[in-house]
């Protein structure tokens, strides 16, 4: 059959399944048996394993279940709702730990408790509970927003819909998640890939009739706002959710020492096949709430909470080809493009190899049989190569000394920082000088934590440039959208749609432009840092002017790293046009300075020497929290040097010349009305 034939059977096929899925989904009257269904499926996927070229977006492998058939109403959660990060080995946990006795200036004699909570894979969600009632369901959406899912979650039988417990919270938001139990799922599978799919897939029904049919479980295991909530610590507010008649998970324990939270963990880990529900590791969080109160959040994750993923599924198979990658930052990343093959319900036809020397290290070649591993929603990679199955004819593989875009050559570089050769390898041009970079840092610009752009997807990015509508940023605010109109796929609404999303998004705060830019090193964290220093959109751009990089030393948090590539960025002369094209389209919102009725209000400090008992990062979040200003240097604007331990004399020497309160740690605790 030759190649148009087959995709027109491909898509026929597709067509036919989705409509199938509609029938089964959104009207609840299946067409055919389940076995058929199956055997239709299957036959969709064994094409596209054998003829790859065929697999696309619209791949049943991607779409599992019938797309949402409902726009839910969104409502914006009353406290966000977090991600966690991720430890992976009993290193990343000490690591973990350490940051918290640094961030709490404790030595590691200093005894932490955790409750250590198996971390379900299901789909979280947020109940408002007001005067014992629940009132309102959301999903997490993207954190921020969440999704009206209300009457779906009413359906579920572990969710009370009305407490009277006296000791229930006036107004609360009890989050936990919902998930379907594996001997359930049994019967769902040739519907769904996986449990965690089918979970999703009936919370976003609509009709919640049919959400109904499907036995959905929640477990409760935090809270997001609160008003009236008395415990004190995680344990014993799990203990009350039960009295309250939630579910709490029954292998929820409280530990200490990071030798008894791997051994928690390996014991889990062994019952973890004989449970009835999918877990993917354990969520450690410290138990005492005032503690997690006083480390707070980094970005979007606690300081005080990690999940520590159980390691993943593997399975074999074979190279097929290496592609090189460019990444927006011009990291050349090898990826190997492998035989299909299904880890953990999921179809896998490609794995990252990393970098250059992971290729070198393992010696992996076109061709090769592997391992493949795929742990949660980490990108598939190869564990190992079976040596004893390679073919004479087999060549290392050479990466690249020229970039494939652009033809600039590769290097490696220096890491002032590390002292050592970088792993990967970049590509040497300068930014929008190499066209796969332009198109990387156009999708990265318009990604959901940058411009977040609906409807501007990285096909769509894909699509603009080859057609030359977009080369830079500036470009997407400028769009001839008769020209769009006109294009395949495109009709007056969703071109009307566009526009709107377009336009909504040229107000914009100044870390989220920052972060967009795509400079290396600076993500949200820093780019949220960087805002705050600058306040405006013009004294951002006046760096290019002023070439004061230095001063960004003083900004804690910002360090060698960040300056010489932020340094880079407005040594490129495009970049400056980029910046001045955006001012002209976008209205850039300063940074505001956070409600400035507390304690240190118009007050600044300026820390010197090692403090006792509390770390500078603690200092600076107090001040902060406080309404107080940071300086990054003495001058006749500072109002108080704090001094510990081991002061910069320059620093005490200067101060007292300008007149300056000289202050030590106990006096800036009396401020805030608290002792050391
Ligand atoms: S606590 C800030 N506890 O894991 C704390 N999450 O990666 C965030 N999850 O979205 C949530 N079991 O869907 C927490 N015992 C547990 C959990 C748990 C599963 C999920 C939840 C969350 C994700 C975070």
């Amino acid at each position: 059959m030759n190649k148009n034939k087959l995709e027109n059977l491909y898509k026929k096929k597709i067509k036919l399944l989705n409509n199938y899925n509609k029938y089964y989904y959104d009207k609840s009257e299946p067409l055919i048996s389940d076995s058929k269904y199956d055997e239709l499926k299957s036959e969709i996927l064994v094409l596209e394993q054998k003829y790859t070229f065929l697999k696309s977006i619209i791949s049943p492998s991607n779409i599992i279940g019938y797309k949402p058939s409902k726009n839910f109403k969104k409502f914006q959660h009353r406290v966000s709702m977090l991600s966690l990060s991720n430890a992976f080995s009993e290193e990343d946990l000490k690591n973990f730990e350490k940051r918290i006795l640094n961030f709490i200036s404790k030595n590691e004699e200093f005894k932490i408790s955790y409750s250590a909570e198996p971390k379900i894979d299901g789909i979280s969600a947020s109940l408002t509970y007001k005067n014992g009632k629940f009132e309102r369901g959301l999903s997490r959406g993207d954190g921020r927003v969440g999704e009206d899912i209300t009457a779906n979650l009413a359906t579920i039988k572990d969710i009370p819909k009305e407490i009277s417990n006296k000791d229930f919270p006036k107004d609360i938001d009890i989050r936990g998640e919902v998930f379907i139990k594996n001997s359930d799922f049994e019967n769902l599978k040739v519907k769904f890939a996986n449990p965690r799919n089918a979970a999703s897939g009936s919370l976003r029904q609509k009709n919640p009739e049919d959400t109904k049919k499907i036995p959905l479980n929640f477990i409760a295991y935090t809270f997001g706002f609160e008003r009236g909530l008395k415990q004190k610590k995680q344990s014993d507010y799990l203990k009350k959710l039960d009295e309250w008649g939630f579910k709490a998970n029954p292998l929820n324990k409280i530990i200490s020492g990071i030798k008894n939270l791997i051994h928690n963990y390996n014991e889990v880990e062994k019952q973890r096949a004989n449970l009835d529900f999918d877990i993917d590791g354990i969520v450690y969080k410290i138990n005492d709430f005032e503690l997690q109160k006083r480390l707070g959040n980094v970005a979007n994750a606690p300081r005080w909470a990690i999940a520590h993923k159980f390691s993943s599924n593997k399975a074999i198979s074979k190279i097929l080809d290496i592609d090189i990658q460019i990444g927006r930052t011009g990291a050349l990343t090898p990826v190997a493009k492998i035989k299909p093959v299904n880890i953990g319900g999921v179809l896998v036809s490609n794995a990252t190899l990393h970098n250059e020397d992971e290729i070198n290290r393992k010696d992996i070649r076109i061709d090769d049989t592997v391992i493949i591993e795929r742990a949660g929603d980490v990108i598939p990679h190869i564990l190992s190569v079976d040596i004893n199955k390679r073919t004479k004819k087999s060549n290392k593989f050479i990466f690249p000394n020229k970039c494939p875009s652009c033809g600039s050559k590769t290097e490696k570089e220096f890491n002032k920082v590390t002292k050592k050769i970088d792993a990967v390898r970049r590509c040497s041009s300068k930014d929008y000088y190499c066209d796969r970079i332009s198109i990387e840092k156009l999708k990265h610009f318009v990604s959901k934590e940058a411009f977040n752009i609906d409807g501007l997807g990285k096909k769509i990015i894909e699509e603009f440039w080859k057609l030359k509508f977009i080369k830079f940023p500036q470009d997407i605010f400028q769009l001839d959208y008769k020209k769009i109109e006109k294009l395949e796929g495109w009709g007056t609404l969703s071109v009307e749609n566009l526009k709107y999303s377009i336009n909504q998004k040229k107000n914009i705060s100044l870390e989220r432009l920052i972060f967009a830019l795509g400079i290396r090193h600076i993500g949200l964290e820093n780019a949220k840092l960087l805002s705050k220093h600058f306040i405006s959109f013009s004294r951002f751009q006046n760096l290019s002017k002023l070439k004061n990089y230095d001063d960004l030393l003083n900004i804690d948090g910002i360090g060698e790293t960040q300056v010489s590539s932020i340094k880079r960025f407005f040594a490129n002369e495009i970049n400056i046009k980029v910046l001045v094209e955006l001012g002209k389209s976008l209205v850039i919102k300063n940074v505001l300075a956070k409600e400035q009725n507390g304690l240190l209000k118009d007050k600044s400090f300026l820390v010197t020497g090692k403090l006792n008992g509390i770390s500078r990062a603690e200092v600076k979040s107090l001040i902060e929290e406080n309404s107080g200003k940071i300086a990054s240097s003495v001058s006749n604007k500072l109002n108080y040097l704090i001094i510990g331990d081991k002061p910069t004399r320059r620093k005490v020497e200067t101060a007292k010349a300008l007149k300056i309160k000289i202050i030590n740690q106990d006096d800036f605790l009396k401020m805030l009305n608290k002792t050391s």
